[in-house]
Parts: C-alpha cells; structure tokens; sequence
C-alpha cells in the first residue's frame, strides 16, 4: 500500500470518537501475555544463535538479563507488534503456529530499530534500563542492532515456499520506509518551528507513518500472509496496522513531552530536548502560528536543555492545546483501524482482541 494513499486519507485531528470502552484493558492485557507465552520459547532460540557479544546485548534488551548476563525475569518490551502478527492469523481463521516464526521476525526487526535508534536519539534510557549503547557502548550497540537485524531476516526467511516469499517481501519494504521515516525524523530536528522551513503536518504524518506505521502495519499483514489468507484480508488488516501505529506513535509523542519517567523509563522532555517535529507541538502550532517564533527563542533548532526552557515551551504546547490535538487524532486513528477490520467483514473473537489491543495504545500504562 502506498504510504501516500493511507497518509493523505487519514483522519485529521477533528474531535475523535469516544474513549476506549472499559472491558478492553485487561482483555487487551491477557492478550498481549498470552502471545509473548507463544513467542518468546522461539525468540530466545534464535537469540541464542548469535556471536555471544551481541546476544549479551540482545538479550539485556529483551529484558532477559543484566548487563553483566545474569539472568533476570520480567522486563522487555510490550510485545504490541508481535500480538499482532498472532491475532492477524488467528483472524484468517489460521492456527497461531503458523505466525510464530513472523512473530519472532518482527520483534527482532522491533528492537534493532531501539537499539539503533537510542543511538540516534542520544536515549540512554530504553524499557526502564540504561540502553543498549549506554550500557555496552556505542559501537557494541550498533553491531547488537545490525545482529537483530539480519536475524529477523533469515527467521521469516526460513520459512520458505510462496507465503514466506510474501511475507519477506512485505518486511524487506517496511525496512525500507522505517530507515527513510528514521531519516526524517532526524534531518526535522535541525529545522525550523517557523517560516517556510518549518515541517508541517502532512510531512510529520508522512515520516510517523514510515517511521512506525509501516512497521505496525507489517505486522499486521504478516499473520494472515503466513495463513494464506485472501489479499483482501492482508491488505485490510495491513491499513489497519498503519492506523494504529500512527495512532501509538502520537500517544509516544505526547509521552515524549509530558510522560513520567517512572512510568516511560525515559527522561522528562525528552523530544523536546533535541527539538523533535512532534505531533502535539505541530498541531499546537497549528492551532496559533505565533507559537512557533516562541518555540524559536525557547528551544532553538536542535533542542536545548534547560530544564526552565523545556518546562515554559511544554506549558505553552499544552495551553495552545497541543496534547488534546495529539491525542484526538491518536482516537480518530485507533477507530479508522476498527473501519478498516469492519469493510472488510472481519469479526470475531480474533477481530475484537485486535480492536482492544488497538485502544489499549491509547492508554499506555504498560
Ligand atoms: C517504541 O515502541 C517505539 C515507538 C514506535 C514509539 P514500544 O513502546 O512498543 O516499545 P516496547 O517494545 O514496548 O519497548
Ligand atoms: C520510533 O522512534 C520509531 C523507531 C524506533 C523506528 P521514536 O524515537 O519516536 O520512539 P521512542 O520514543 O524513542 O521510543
Ligand atoms: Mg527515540
Ligand atoms: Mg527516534
């Protein structure tokens, strides 16, 4: 699907439909346990095929164990995307064994992207612990991340025949948008908040939706692609996918500037320190154009931080009803998913545990 299409169709940030309803938590929160029970025996066998340095790595990312390799229990990621490479199969009306190896690919690919990034974002905190650069330095990082990588090719790779080679293409293009939406994101820090250079709306929806949807979306795809399942089901359940990592990043986005650190693992501000085109300040913007000279003195292109500066340009963010922006459009994308499951007659249990996880994106507690 083109990026273009499923960009410029999507829901602008008018008021949204309303709140997730109050069932979907725990029933969302069962899921995403019950899928990492099914994935994580495969994920930590093809972990262990790798050059010891980097499984070190890989596997303190994984929330395996300590820096030092101890082993140690909880940790790790949400684990969204691979419950929905399971749910996407499970919707094709296909046993969820047929995903798992897809599942593993996918959160491989996931963390690469982590791993890379917080090098990139200069994050030295990643799932509540220093990341992989900060604890292992940045080249052993970046290494670990290259290892994720081509495993989580060779993984989906493995499975062969017609539907692993469609499945591999499908991921092989997502890598491809999610380094150009990485690329973005990072050439927006160095521009301006105002003038003909600032980065508008439609720019910050393209990059979001490479950087994060595509992935989200490929997930997805890959569940119904491994069933087998008619191109009508995977495209569906792929836009959805698009959706909802849009969706999840505008939520990350408002974390990004108001989030807990005890709640995100990362620090106060932190989008703001490096001056990210973040959707609740775009959108504020948006909303009184003089706020971007403000942002200017405040912020500069590039970020600052001090911790005065950083406070005022997300008290004034806030007042010009940036987050309430950012989260509207974070709704109205969680519901053009459910549109997208429903055209397509797609229903059911599968269906209904994969509209729950979608508004639990909404509610990132986790
Ligand atoms: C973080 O994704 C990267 C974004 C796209 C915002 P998650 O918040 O899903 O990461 P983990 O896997 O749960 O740590
Ligand atoms: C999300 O990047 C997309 C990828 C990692 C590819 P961000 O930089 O927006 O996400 P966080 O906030 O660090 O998790
Ligand atoms: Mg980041
Ligand atoms: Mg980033």
């Amino acid at each position: 699907m083109s990026i273009h299409t499923a960009a410029h169709s999507a829901p602008q940030a008018e008021p949204g439909p309303p709140a997730p309803h109050p069932g979907a938590r725990p029933a969302a929160v069962a899921t995403l346990a019950r899928c990492r029970d099914m994935v994580e025996p495969a994920l930590r066998t093809a972990v262990r095929e790798l050059h010891p340095g980097p499984r070190r790595i890989a596997s303190h990312a994984f929330g395996w164990c300590e820096a030092d390799g101890t082993p140690r229990a909880g940790g790790g990621g949400k684990g969204v995307r691979q419950a929905l490479v399971i749910l996407g199969a499970e919707a094709a009306g296909a046993p969820a064994e047929v995903a798992v190896p897809g599942a593993v690919a996918i959160e491989l690919i996931h963390t690469f992207s982590l791993v890379h990034d917080d090098i990139m974002d200069g994050d030295g905190r990643r799932r509540h612990r220093d990341s992989a650069w900060k604890a292992f330095g940045t080249g052993p990082a970046l290494l670990a991340g290259d290892a994720l990588f081509a495993l989580g090719v060779r993984t989906l790779a493995e499975v062969g025949g017609a539907r692993g080679g469609e499945a591999l293409g499908h991921l092989t293009s997502m890598l491809g948008e999610l380094v150009h939406g990485q690329a973005d994101d990072e050439l927006f820090e160095s521009r301006p908040w105002t003038g003909e250079d600032a980065v508008g709306l439609g720019e910050y929806r393209a990059m979001a939706e490479r950087k994060t949807g595509a992935l989200l979306g490929c997930a997805a795809a890959l569940g119904p692609v491994l069933a087998g399942a008619p191109p009508r089901l995977t495209d569906a359940l792929a836009r959805a996918g698009r959706q909802w990592g849009l969706a999840f990043q505008a939520v990350d986005d408002v974390l990004g500037i108001w989030g807990e650190p005890v709640r995100t693992g990362k620090p106060a501000h932190s989008d703001l320190r490096r001056a990210k085109k973040t959707l609740p300040i775009l959108g504020a913007i948006a909303a009184d154009p003089s706020l971007g000279a403000r942002l200017d003195q405040l912020l500069g292109a590039g970020g600052v931080s001090d911790a005065a500066c950083l406070r005022r340009a997300a008290e004034l963010v806030e007042k010009a009803g940036g987050r309430a922006y950012a989260l509207r459009e974070a709704r109205a994308r969680v519901a053009a998913g459910r549109d997208h499951l429903r055209t397509a007659a797609l229903g059911g249990t599968p269906a209904d545990a994969l509209v729950a996880l979608s508004e639990l994106l909404l509610d990132r507690q986790l």
